[in-house]
């Protein structure tokens, strides 16, 4: 299979008839069953087997609403009815097959706008006119450099069939829930890119894959954000992740074992700069044999240095390839082939790979008995002094060798009925291992590839991008479309992992990036190290400033993450989630945090740039003054980036400027943002816990209820603590935006002028005393 070749679909032949009685769909001489089941809240899905289509045997577990067994109705009339009410298919062309493969094709109207796709690299948020493959690659290996350099590459590290279509005033989420490669082609491709006729995509919408049975999933709302955390829910949330993984990180390719380590941590308390993940890429083992440590870099063991990291609360994240070393005497490689854990060869023996230990066997992580396996090992290690792991190369990377050679379930299943959702088996066994571990913590994994519900188990960062001006611009499409997905916590390699970047596009990433979901700099060996004062002056200054109002802005991070558990909703968000106005409809250099916090950061070399507002007034955290306009242009300086909060924006952020990795969330200074030409009523509750263990699912979590009303003259702040299992809330007030006179509970309270840096000069605002 090519994976950036297209099918057509004059090769396809297409469902003839269909009985609602007996549900049986036909498709040339094939009998085949289709079956609807509505599950109410405007989730449907088709579901088609029968005789040629490959029974499913696949890990993403989805979690629809409950229904009731009268919902399970068979497609009632003629096949090329819409399906659920929603999606039409196009008249006798909707479902085809071809050999192994199928493909739906939807009629959809002129204009229809198009989202998601899980990850992509098209440097843009918005997906007309395109096609595009669903299956995951090894990008620097699978294509030459000039192919991801500095412009889009497709197929990437990620795949997840998912396309949120808006049509008319709705929104319609379509997810082929198959571990398959898939395919989608999007109508409205710009008539100025066709040259060549056969370029234009076609007119109708086309979703499909190259094998298996057919499990369609239909999603309607009247917006993007009730679409998304249906669907979010639907695949699985994000559970809480520990608050240190919120934190930044410090990683490299390569750290040199203990003295290394030790260094770094010195030089982040000695330049008050907060950490808290170190990270270890595949130098740390012995020869590259996963689950061991190279003794010279570790003499006196991981446990060691992890102990001595605890003392400033930092965590050490090793990394984790499945390759395993083809070594007789190892101890990992003898134990996996006398429990016959590993993926076979059309031959009969263990499949043959080239990653960094040279030749390599992989585990069969569709199978429970190889996950468990690997959860064991991975159990030992996290006993062995690590907090969490980063698992690479899953996609998975076989280096130069054929990986359709690579057979799961003892041969015979073929590589492409898997391939996708092998990153997503590494997951589950490695969070079982760290759950084992230490059943109390909540796992924190970092993987570079997945697929539908990885969000389950594992944060995902992009993979190797480079240090270049189109890498950090399409990072924020890239992350909001990954966000619209289900992968909510992601990220990429800040200042771009491959290439040098110089001290401008450095502070431009970092600025634009302190607020994603993943906050990690890393880089390719042999690149300058990348440390914030390995720069000079005014770019260090400005690196650590960036990386402390990170954690000043950790509590309000935190709380968009329990809702992500609870509700569904991203971290990051386009201006469309909830603002659905056509001029946003495209709009991807800029995104909101939560939905408190706007971003339009620098992303070319130009120093100037335009921003687009939301109705309503937005408080300019570099000029301290409100901005009442669509739109405006702004020329920030190097310490700066444009940074706005909504009227009536409640935020809650750590005291003071966090200087170092600290985070007593039941201490914070509570920014609100009130523009007095605008009075209004806003609520929000503040919710804190120990930051790291399950309790909170067991009542040991606190909440503060802020209620908020201003008129053009005074503020009245009303609180109370519906939750007090993790003991009491300390908030202090900040007041921006011009008013003064404060009634807290009941009492009227003095108001004091106090200097607050954000992202500019310092502001006077009114700290309620
Ligand atoms: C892969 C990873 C990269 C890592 C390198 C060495 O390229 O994507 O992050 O540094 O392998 O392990």
């Amino acid at each position: 299979m090519f994976f950036n070749k297209f099918p057509h679909r004059a090769n396809y032949t297409f469902a003839s008839a269909y009985d609602g009685t007996s549900g049986v769909l036909a498709v040339g001489n094939r009998r085949l069953t289709a079956e609807v089941t509505e599950f109410g809240e405007g989730i449907t899905n088709l579901h088609i087997h029968g005789k040629g289509l490959r029974p499913k045997r696949h890990l993403a577990h989805l979690t629809p609403p409950p229904v009731s067994a009268k919902r399970r109705t068979k497609v009632k009339g003629a096949f090329d009815a819409t399906l659920g009410g929603v999606l039409k298919t196009v008249a006798g062309a909707g479902f085809g097959m071809c050999a192994d493969a199928y493909l739906f094709q939807f009629d959809v109207e002129d204009g229809a706008l198009f989202y998601g796709m899980g990850e992509k690299t098209f440097n843009r948020l918005e997906l007309s006119g395109l096609r595009s493959k669903f299956y995951n690659t090894d990008v620097w290996s699978d294509f030459h450099f000039t192919q991801w350099l500095d412009h889009p590459s497709d197929p990437p590290y990620l795949s997840i069939p998912y396309l949120v279509v808006r049509e008319g005033d709705r929104y319609v989420g379509i997810l082929l829930n198959t571990a398959w490669p898939a395919f989608m082609e999007t109508p409205g491709m710009d008539e100025e890119r066709v040259f060549v006729e056969w370029q234009r995509t076609s007119p109708h919408l086309t979703i499909g894959a190259m094998g298996g049975e057919v499990d369609l999933w239909i999603i309607e709302g009247p917006t993007l954000a009730e679409v998304t955390r249906k669907y979010q829910q639907l695949v699985g949330t994000t559970p809480l992740p520990p608050a240190w993984a919120l934190g930044y990180h410090q990683s490299r390719w390569e750290y040199a074992g203990e003295a290394d380590l030790l260094d770094l941590d010195a030089k982040f308390a000695e330049h008050r700069i907060p950490c808290d993940g170190l990270w270890l890429d595949i130098g740390y083992m012995d020869g590259f044999r996963v689950f061991t440590t190279d003794r010279e870099q570790f003499p006196t063991g991981v446990e060691t240095v992890a102990k001595k990291l605890k003392r400033n609360r930092r965590k050490l994240v090793p990394i984790l390839d499945p390759g395993i070393k083809r070594e007789e005497g190892f101890a990992v490689y003898d134990e996996g082939l006398q429990q016959d854990v590993f993926c076979l060869s059309p031959e009969g023996r263990p499949y043959v790979g080239m990653v960094w230990p040279g030749e390599t066997v992989f585990a069969d992580f569709t199978l429970p008995k190889p996950r468990r396996w690997w959860s064991d090992h991975v159990k030992q290690f996290g006993l062995s002094g690590f907090d969490a792991a980063w698992i690479d190369m899953n996609d998975p990377s076989t280096g130069p060798v054929d990986p359709t050679d690579m057979l799961f379930n003892k041969g015979r299943e073929p590589h492409f009925m898997h391939r996708n959702e092998y990153a997503l088996g590494m997951q589950m066994a490695t969070y079982d291992g760290f759950r084992r571990a230490r059943p109390t913590k909540r796992p924190f994994l970092l993987s570079r590839s997945g697929s539908v519900g990885t969000a389950r188990y594992s944060a995902i960062w992009t993979g190797d991008n480079v240090a270049n001006y189109f890498y950090l611009r399409s990072s924020i499409p890239t992350t909001l479309n990954l966000s619209l997905s289900g992968v909510p916590f992601n990220g990429p390699d800040m200042g771009g992992f491959g290439g040098e970047p110089t001290d401008q596009l450095m502070t431009d990433w970092f600025k634009a990036g302190f607020l994603f979901p993943f906050f990690r700099n890393h880089s390719v060996k042999e690149s300058r190290r990348r440390e914030p004062w390995t720069f000079e002056g005014a770019t260090f200054g400005t690196l650590r400033r960036y990386i402390q109002l990170r954690y000043k802005f950790l509590p309000y991070l935190y709380n968009l993450f329990m809702d992500q558990e609870t509700q569904g909703d991203p971290i990051l968000r386009p201006l469309i989630y909830h603002y659905d106005e056509a001029r946003f409809a495209k709009l991807d250099d800029q995104f909101l945090v939560g939905d408190a916090i706007m971003q339009a950061p620098l992303v070319n070399e130009e120093r100037t740039r335009e921003v687009e507002f939301p109705k309503g007034s937005w408080y300019d955290a570099r000029r301290g003054d409100w901005e009442r306009h669509a739109s405006t242009r702004v020329t920030p300086d190097h310490a700066e980036t444009p940074l706005y909060f909504r009227n009536g924006a409640i935020v809650p952020t750590l005291p003071g400027m966090p200087t170092d990795n600290r985070k007593n969330l039941r201490r914070v200074e509570v920014h609100l943002f009130l523009d007095p030409e605008a009075p209004g009523h806003a609520d929000y509750t503040y919710r804190a816990d120990d930051g790291e263990t399950f309790g909170y699912r067991k009542g040991k979590r606190s909440s503060l209820h802020i209620d908020v009303k201003w008129t053009s003259k005074a503020v009245t702040i009303v609180t109370h603590m519906p939750e007090e299992g993790y003991g009491e809330i300390h908030a202090d007030f900040v007041i921006h935006g011009g008013l003064e006179h404060v009634s807290l509970n009941g009492e009227a309270h003095a108001t004091e002028p106090v200097r607050v840096v954000l992202t500019g000069r310092p502001l006077t605002v009114r700290r309620v005393s």
